[in-house]
């Protein structure tokens, strides 16, 4: 049964998951097709997805699956060879979200990924810079701290590079930083933490400021111990080798990453149709045309100058922020003069690994 309201003034929202039969991909796109703000979730990858999108289909929420696979045709290197399912997938949506690409197998470390997803994430910039230039786009690919700089530059070669509406997603830094303080504490309410986290989404490239979460846990005994607080840094970093070391060989982080791009998307969904403002890190491009980036940088100047840092700051920062119709609304930079002694060395720590990683990303498109 249906029912039309003329008053109705929400927009149609369309969301496609690029990578949508992948470990990630499957998860979020179930959470996803649970979503009531969603009309259309269009599924993409090149192997199986018609089970994948048959399988959601009998879900009776009112969200529409579209089902895309890449064809055998589009795969052979000719110029002519368009993929028509990809540019079906993404034509008109609102929202992208990549979780397309390799993960991390015991032993390599996000940067071993670079030159595989390098040349995935290239092929579906150049169909969004095509067919959907306007959409928002989230990448969760790894190495994000690289991959996004890739994106980044296919789009300014494209000439449609919108600063404010491409997000790297490092959500899941700061999910696993709430979960263990938390288990640190009491092993209660891990999402009543709210621990913003800066930097990078790699390694020591990561920066959780527990000293500036929402609860008072900066005075906590247990964070005065400089070996209990280095443990539960290094656990944030690292976090992502206690799973791929868990799963054996059969993969990285899946369920908590697809709750953590779920939780993104619709901390993105709820600014965009104004219904609520939060707060939240994502690593993105600092360009001066979104509001706080210049005072960011300012701040950053400032701080690395009174350290005697000859560090460049970074081109991109996961930093927090919120969100709109248009994307980013308003950068917190904030933080960088709240950073304690042990954070502002993590920092730049962080800033110099991030440079080499998007130093990578744009000399792999210019290359
Ligand atoms: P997976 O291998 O299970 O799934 C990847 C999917 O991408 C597969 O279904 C594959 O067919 C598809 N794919 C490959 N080439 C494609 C192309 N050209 N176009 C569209 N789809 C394509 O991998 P998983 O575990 O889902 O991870 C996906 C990515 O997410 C990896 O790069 C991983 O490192 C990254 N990741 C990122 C995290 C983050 O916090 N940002 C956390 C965990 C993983």
């Amino acid at each position: 049964m249906s029912t039309t309201d003329t008053t109705d003034t929400t927009p149609f929202i369309k969301v496609s998951v690029l990578g949508a039969a992948g470990g990630i991909g499957q998860p979020l796109s179930l959470l996803l097709k649970l979503n009531p703000h969603i009309n259309e979730l269009a599924l993409y990858d090149v192997v199986n997805i018609p089970g994948v999108a048959a399988d959601l289909n009998h879900i009776d929420t009112d969200v529409k699956i579209t089902c895309h696979m890449k064809s055998k045709s589009a795969d052979s290197n000719s110029n002519e060879s368009l993929n028509e399912s990809l540019k079906n997938a993404i034509e008109n949506s609102n929202f992208i979200i990549i979780p397309a690409g390799l993960p991390r197998k015991p032993g390599m470390t996000r940067g071993d990924l670079f030159n595989i997803n390098a040349n995935i994430c290239k092929e579906l910039a150049e169909y969004i810079a095509l067919y959907s230039p306007n959409s928002i786009v989230l990448i969760i690919s790894n190495p994000v701290n690289s991959t996004v700089a890739v994106f980044k530059e296919i789009f300014v070669k494209f000439n449609i590079f919108n600063p404010k509406k491409l997000f790297g997603v490092t959500i899941l830094d700061h999910v696993r930083s709430n979960t263990f303080i938390s288990e640190l504490i009491d092993g209660t309410l891990p999402n009543h933490y709210n621990v913003p986290v800066v930097g990078g989404h790699s390694g020591h490239s990561i920066v959780p400021l527990f000293s500036q979460s929402n609860c008072d846990i900066s005075n906590l005994k247990i964070l005065n111990d400089e070996n209990i607080l280095d443990s539960l840094i290094h656990r944030v970093q690292y976090g992502g080798d206690e799973i791929v070391k868990a799963k054996n060989g059969l993969g990285s982080a899946t369920l908590s990453m697809a709750y953590a791009g779920n939780k993104f998307f619709n901390i993105i969904l709820n600014g965009y149709l104004n219904i609520k403002e939060i707060k939240i890190s994502s690593y993105i491009y600092l360009d001066d045309s979104i509001p706080g980036i210049i005072e960011l940088k300012n701040n950053l100047k400032i701080l690395l100058n009174k350290n005697n840092k000859n560090i460049k700051i970074p081109e991109f920062l996961a930093t927090p922020m919120t969100f709109d119709l248009n994307g980013i609304k308003n950068v917190d930079y904030t933080w960088v003069n709240k950073m304690n002694h042990k954070e502002q060395e993590m920092f730049f720590i962080a800033a110099d690994f991030i440079n080499q990683n998007v130093e990578k990303g744009i000399n792999f498109v210019h290359s």
